[in-house]
């Protein structure tokens, strides 16, 4: 069982920061150590208190730098790596004119492979070490994306779209193949070694209302799965969504007629939403997701953090990639205080980090499992250089305290500033 010492700068979060001075929500060590013991962190603290204690253990010195949970993305696309940066195109037409072909070569499993170690080497690069990804309509791309993260030791979520309407034929399964073979792929995935099923119905245009009666019958057989979908992400998608439902009062109801909404349901984009909305998706536990630079490359709108957290409902924040325009939770961070300051707010860097971090992981419901440095969870580290980039070390050289530091990594920081990413307690950092 390999067992190391990482010594650093480290970084935890106890829980949300309430603003930019709390840091009895941290657990700070300016000397200090994470403790790996076969996969998960069996100590945080002090370098000199954890090192008296496992004198044996060997130790890797990534001082000066920062070491802090892995990054969560709460919502991107497996198919979607090769369309990012696809110019012209709001939503819909971006759907189909760039996304729906993109998919439609998942059908093909050596593609799907290829894309899978590509998709990996991205996500660990940048420091994230676990995601929620919907996949192609095809099982197997569900099966390429599950393979190669089992491969690489990581904490994983996914599933297969389910649309069998309003889409490319190569694109379309239908109520019963979707239902079938969610259920098949969650009987071979869900729970296997760190790999968890999502149920993914990919938004109310592309499903019919007898799709949605399946996924009903998926969610409610598997009460364990996380659901994800996309809600309410631009005006015309709505009016179509609405038009195809005309018997649902709004975009949510479609969702609450067919057993959606729940603690397990992720709600991508979540921007033009009324107060009831609001309203019934804090009810439910239900969780939006905040994908900041997909919002402003599609010119979809803002995502009114604020609104949903006054209302109750805590949000996820995401790259939504192949929308998305980085692959960087740190720069998705950065965006999302971007588009904070259009609305008049400043989110502050902890917080933002607690978000990619620890509040991603209580959104997902592992905060017992991923997303801290604490005791008995699982050694999913990354390991942060603030000085990796010549625009940040001239920063850093003005930087009064460790808000100052974060704040700057997560505007000018990308996957250059990622040192080392640990998933499972080893080194995954792919060298290019
Ligand atoms: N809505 C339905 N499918 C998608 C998708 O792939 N990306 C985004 N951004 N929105 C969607
Ligand atoms: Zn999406």
């Amino acid at each position: 069982m390999t067992e190391r010492l990482l010594r650093g700068r480290v970084l935890s979060f106890r829980r949300e920061p309430a603003g930019p001075a709390d840091i009895d929500a941290l657990d700070w060590h300016e000397d200090g150590a994470v403790h790996l013991r076969g996969g998960h962190i069996v100590a945080m603290g002090d370098f000199a208190t954890l090192a008296a204690k496992a004198p044996d253990v060997p130790v890797t010195d990534h001082r000066p730098h920062l070491i802090t949970a892995g990054f969560i993305d709460a919502h991107l696309h497996f198919p979607q790596g090769q369309i990012v940066a696809s110019w012209g195109a709001q939503l819909l037409d971006w759907l189909n004119g760039y996304t729906f072909p993109a998919e439609t070569r998942f059908a093909d499993p050596d593609h799907a492979e290829r894309m899978a170690v590509a998709f990996f080497d991205l996500l660990l690069r940048n420091g994230t070490t676990t995601a929620s990804a919907f996949c192609s309509v095809h099982p197997v791309s569900v099966d390429a994306y599950f393979s190669e993260a089992e491969r690489r030791g990581l904490r994983m979520l996914g599933g297969k779209v389910l649309m069998d309407r309003n889409a490319p034929q190569g694109l379309l399964d239908t109520p019963q193949t979707a239902h079938d073979d969610s259920a098949a792929l969650i009987r071979r995935w869900h729970g296997r070694g760190r790999a968890l099923y999502a149920i993914s119905p990919r938004f109310a245009i592309t499903s019919t209302p007898a799709q949605m009666e399946a996924a009903q019958a998926l969610i409610a057989a598997h009460p364990d799965c996380h659901v994800q979908t996309h809600l309410s992400e631009n005006r015309a998608e709505i009016d179509l969504a609405c038009a195809l439902y005309p018997e649902a009062d709004g975009y949510l109801d479609i969702y609450a007629r067919y057993g959606m909404l729940g603690p397990k349901a992720l709600l991508g984009h979540a921007i033009h939403l009324s107060d009831r909305e609001r309203a019934i998706i804090a009810e439910t536990g239900a969780h939006p997701v905040h994908c900041p630079t997909s919002n402003l490359f599609l010119g979809s709108g803002l995502f009114d953090e604020a609104a949903l957290k006054a209302a109750g409902a805590t949000s996820g924040i995401a790259t939504d990639i192949g929308a998305g325009m980085s692959w960087s939770m740190l720069r998705t961070g950065g965006a999302a205080y971007a588009i904070a300051q259009l609305q008049g707010r400043a989110l502050d860097p902890l917080r933002a980090f607690w978000w990619i971090t620890r509040g991603n992981a209580e959104v997902l419901g592992l905060a017992d499992r991923i997303g801290t440095l604490e005791p008995g969870t699982e050694a999913d580290l990354v390991v942060l250089d603030s000085r990796a980039t010549p625009e940040l070390a001239l920063r850093m050289q003005a930087a009064r305290d460790l808000k100052d530091e974060l704040f700057a990594l997560l505007i000018l920081g990308d996957d250059r500033a990622v040192v080392e990413t640990y998933a499972a307690g080893s080194p995954v950092k792919p060298r290019t």
